[in-house]
């Protein structure tokens, strides 16, 4: 990267019109239709948002008020009043009460599919289970689920409530529960004794417990039965779910709340300082989830749907439950890995359940091509009729193959960027209408107006890298970082006053179609998960034997970016032998923030090249790690040395 912009080489020029069966049953037909509704939106965001509004959600108190914008804090529909869960499930029941809302299958083979009736049931017998523990609306509850039915609920009931949940991956560690806990204040902990992963059972409530020590808001753990092995229960704190709702009725009326009352807090990382508690409200981020849903998955009442995601992320939050059941779409829910009990586990479910809408990551898509193509073959794919991926920028020979293996050249593929931040999807294709070029996200969705910038702020030329920004507000955006308008303002609004810094490249082309070229700070995008170097550099200095750390990305071949460490040492390290210390290091940095974050190297060095101001030269250490000759200015390097050292 120089100065001003990012380079970008990238040539492609294979274009794939939508085919025309799809394009002439879709919601957008038509190119013009798409300029016509993205220039409404963009010319005159009230008119365009208010009608949306008013047309996909239900709102027990209208709002007269669309947006107000108070640099950098918005405000979507802000006098109405509506509940998310209601317009996921209450909504639905006179119409599509017997219609499956979830199609689950357990890892090991054991399946569930829900009615939008018993889902509803369920969600309200939940929510009656939080009411009898004191659980209330302005309460923060923390989710750290396996992908059942149950994690779901959770979060419907949540809402349902008016409670603010805060869903934590299964597979962040102990202490990065506690951290999040505290930061948010939450009251409650819902969990499950465990849950299925390549076979093995993931001990999710030891886990709670080893953070709860920590937690001290947290008043209770409310757990599901699951996998059934030993835990241990808190006699007063820890209440299990079967038995708390035995006895509760299964309507709870919703809580009607203000269009921006916190729906949720997610967490994501940042290239300094702890995790980033996003937070989205009600009504706008509901509205983006819904949507985006519908036009860009072009859902339809007989869809069958599946997102692979897990619910801990954004992908979920928004794919997984709120957009597609607030369209009354069947949604596939899927507990477990990939590759369990081998690769051909995704399109034996596909087949099984005739899935028509399949939505997935890039680092899945190179996993499966090296798994070779003979176990989608094997399989019956001719119900899909639409792809899609999210993450990280996809390969254009992985989209060819996903293209051509998947999609048996009959499906649109869209390519779908967007952020935890963003809260839905901002620029993909519009399967019935653009056509795509492999590795490009394309063009923007309604409401979305992307501008590429150099380092002042200013445009640069078309064909050029640089940062992207968005430069009007749109509903679904996050509206602070919890507990801190400053960082929000400094991270997201400070590069450029007025426009919101997304903290990735991009180049837009001749065609105006938008390139995503990666992150541009010092956050990793490992498998498609945001990961902070900086996090895991704090968590390798706090082994004693570790006297200083510096993370960088490196390029792998599945995980997209992999964790390569350089590390000095404290005296006593050196007793150890280099392979014990790496595996301690490793276990380590596992149990400090989970086991997605594990180093894939870590190399020991006696120094860390620096700048004369004592700053790490990352960039050096990203040739290192890429095994390039070192490129760009080493004139601020203080010692020379340490760079061929670094090179073994
Ligand atoms: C970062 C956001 C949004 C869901 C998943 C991750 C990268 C995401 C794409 C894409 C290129 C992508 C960006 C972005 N990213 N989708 N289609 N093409 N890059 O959410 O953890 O908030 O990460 O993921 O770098 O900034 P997240």
């Amino acid at each position: 990267m120089t100065e001003t912009t990012i380079s970008s080489v990238l040539k492609e020029d294979r274009m794939f019109p939508p085919p025309e069966a799809f394009q002439s049953n879709a919601h957008i037909k038509s190119m013009a239709q798409y300029d016509k509704l993205w220039n409404l939106a963009k010319d005159q965001p009230e008119v365009f948002w208010g009608e949306q509004a008013k047309d996909l959600l239900d709102w027990h108190t209208p709002f007269s008020k669309v947006m107000e914008w108070n640099d950098p804090f918005v405000k979507w529909f802000s006098d109405g009043e509506l509940n998310a869960s209601y317009n996921c499930l209450d909504r639905h029941l006179e119409t599509r009460g017997n219609k499956p809302a979830i199609i689950w299958e357990g890892e090991p083979g054991d399946s569930r599919i829900i009615s939008y009736r018993e889902l509803y049931e369920e969600v309200c017998r939940f929510a009656n289970g939080l009411k009898k523990l004191g659980v209330q609306k302005g309460d923060v509850a923390t989710i750290y689920m396996p992908m059942i039915p149950e994690l779901t609920i959770a979060v419907l009931a949540c809402a349902r409530l008016g409670v603010t949940h805060s869903v934590i991956f299964g597979g962040f560690s102990a202490e990065a529960i506690a951290d999040r806990n505290n930061d948010a204040s939450a009251k409650i902990v819902i969990t499950a004794d465990g849950g299925y992963r390549r076979g093995k059972v993931i001990p999710l409530k030891d886990q709670v417990d080893a953070s709860i020590e920590h937690s001290p808001t947290v008043e209770h753990v409310l757990v599901c039965r699951r996998t059934r092995q030993d835990i241990t229960m808190d006699p007063i704190r820890d209440h299990w779910l079967h038995e708390l709702t035995s006895d509760v009725s299964s309507d709870c009326p919703p809580e009607f709340v203000n269009s921006e009352h916190p729906l949720f807090i997610l967490y994501t990382s940042g290239s300094t300082g702890k995790p980033k508690g996003i937070k989205h409200t009600t009504g706008g981020y509901l509205l983006g989830a819904t949507l985006s849903s519908r036009f860009i998955f072009d859902l339809k009442e007989d869809d069958i749907y599946w997102c692979t995601a897990d619910v801990g992320w954004i992908t979920g939050h928004s794919y997984i439950v709120y957009g597609p059941l607030a369209n009354g779409t069947t949604s596939v829910m899927y507990e477990g890995a990939p590759n369990h009990p081998d690769f051909g586990r995704f399109w034996s479910i596909v087949e099984r359940y005739d899935v028509s809408i399949f939505y997935t990551a890039p680092t899945a898509i190179r996993a499966f091509i090296k798994a070779g193509d003979e176990l989608p073959k094997k399989h019956d794919l001719s119900s899909l009729r639409l792809l899609g991926t999210v993450g990280e920028p996809i390969n254009p020979e992985a989209w060819m193959w996903y293209h051509e293996v998947i999609g048996q050249k009959r499906c649109p593929i869209v390519d779908t960027w967007w952020q935890t931040e963003t809260g839905s999807i901002m620029i993909a294709p519009l399967p019935g209408v653009t056509p795509t070029l492999p590795g490009s996200a394309t063009k923007p969705f309604f409401g979305v107006v992307p501008e590429i910038v150099d380092k002042k702020g200013q445009p640069v030329p078309d064909g050029h890298g640089g940062y992207l920004v968005l430069s009007q507000p749109w509903p679904s955006m996050l509206r602070t970082i919890h507990g801190d308008d400053d960082r929000f303002k400094e991270t997201y609004w400070s590069q450029v006053p007025g426009k919101y810094f997304t903290g990735d490249g991009a180049r837009q082309d001749e065609n105006g179609y938008y390139w995503i070229l990666g992150r541009i700070d010092d956050v990793l995008n490992v498998s498609g998960h945001r990961l902070s170097t900086m996090e895991i550099e704090s968590a390798l200095v706090s082994h004693p034997a570790v006297a200083e750390a510096a993370v960088v990305g490196m390029p792998h071949d599945l995980k997209g970016e992999g964790i390569f460490c350089f590390v000095t040492l404290e005296g006593a390290g050196s007793k150890l032998s280099s392979d014990e210390l790496k595996s301690q290091l490793t276990s380590h940095v596992a149990s400090h923030i989970g086991a997605i974050a594990k180093p894939d190297e870590i190399r020991f060095t006696d120094a860390l090249p620096k700048t004369r101001s004592g700053k790490i030269m990352r960039r050096l250490l990203r040739d290192i790690a890429a095994g390039r000759e070192t490129s760009g200015d080493t004139t601020t390097l203080e010692d020379h040395g340490v760079l061929d050292s670094l090179r073994q």
